[in-house]
């Protein structure tokens, strides 16, 4: 089959809806229809890719193309699906990661096949999402022809896929947070201590300061894998390092010492499994990062 020949249709031209479609488009897949909230976003995606063309509602792009993308925001798309009315066999497909099919039950019930398609990666903005999205990591929920022109998009965009079951996604999303989100907002909070300095240090600055460290620890993640690639305190049990931690963070900012002890707490058996502490060590590290009672 050959997949550049199905017409695609896209509804919510934001930032991974207009990747998505741009980036496609780039590759031969055909995308013929568009439609968003606001006119001005559906004319920034029309405007990048040949042969597409605006329409005003939901229901004209459904009618008007063979696969339908909802790359609305989470909660918009079981309204938007269930707003439609769909043919049988017509194929849609959402790109949130923590929502299973559900979300496409309406037009399931009409006969539609539904599916997922969740790109594992941070798309901050456009250009930034159309340059990661290739070589990405895909959760696919689909089954059949739908499941192999799934596979196929990845395929063309140089990533890998997994089939999730849509009782995981839920799971599967909330890692995603801590290993995105979360890690953006550890950054924060360290950039916000370099405030409190007796110099501050602007946040821009402190921001390319801390990036090195970012990549490399990233890095040794990627080659060395973990628990390999824990270093720090809690690797090399420094228990007077971490008091003196405490005591610092106690003084400037109290309102991350139990978010300290939280991580310190998960970070042990990592420390345990890379070897840098034997068991003894780990009891007195507990000790120390303890809740407070
Ligand atoms: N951003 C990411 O990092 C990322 C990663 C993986 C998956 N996703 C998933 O991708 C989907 C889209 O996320 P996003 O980050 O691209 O969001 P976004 O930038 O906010 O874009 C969503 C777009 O949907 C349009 N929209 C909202 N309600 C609509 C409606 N009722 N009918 C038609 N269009 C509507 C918005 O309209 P206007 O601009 O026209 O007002 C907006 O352009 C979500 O399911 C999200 O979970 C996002």
């Amino acid at each position: 089959m050959n997949y550049t020949q199905i017409q695609l249709g896209f509804i919510g031209a934001g930032t991974l809806g207009t990747a998505l479609a741009t980036t496609l488009a780039e590759h031969g897949y055909q995308i013929t229809a568009v439609t968003s909230r606001s006119r001005a976003s559906a004319v920034r995606l029309q405007s990048k890719i040949s042969g597409c063309r605006i329409y005003p509602t939901p229901q004209q792009v459904a009618e008007n193309v063979d696969i339908v993308f909802i790359t609305t925001p989470d909660d918009s798309i079981a309204p938007v699906a269930a707003s439609i009315t769909w043919q049988p066999h017509q194929q849609v497909i959402h790109c949130s990661g923590a929502h299973s099919l559900d979300l496409l039950a309406a037009a399931q019930k009409q006969g539609a096949i539904a599916g997922s398609f969740h790109p594992l990666q941070s798309f901050a903005d456009l250009t930034q999402a159309q340059a990661n999205l290739p070589g990405s990591f895909f959760a696919i929920e689909a089954e059949g022809k739908l499941l192999s022109f799934l596979e196929e998009i990845v395929s063309t965009l140089n990533g890998t896929s997994i089939v999730l079951r849509g009782k995981d996604k839920v799971l599967y999303h909330a890692a995603a947070v801590f290993a995105c989100n979360y890690v953006a907002t550890l950054v924060k909070l360290a950039v916000d201590l370099w405030q409190s300095f007796a110099e501050p240090v602007q946040p821009a600055q402190a921001i390319s300061a801390l990036m090195p460290l970012l990549k490399g620890t990233i890095a040794n993640i990627d080659t060395l894998g973990l628990p390999q690639a824990l270093t720090g305190p809690i690797s090399r049990g420094d228990d007077e390092t971490i008091k003196e931690h405490l005591h610092s963070l106690q003084e400037t900012a109290p309102a991350l010492v139990e978010l300290y002890k939280e991580l310190g707490r998960q970070t042990v058996p990592i420390a345990l499994a890379k070897g840098g502490l034997d068991n003894i060590a780990a009891m007195r590290l507990y000790d120390l990062l303890a809740k407070r009672k």
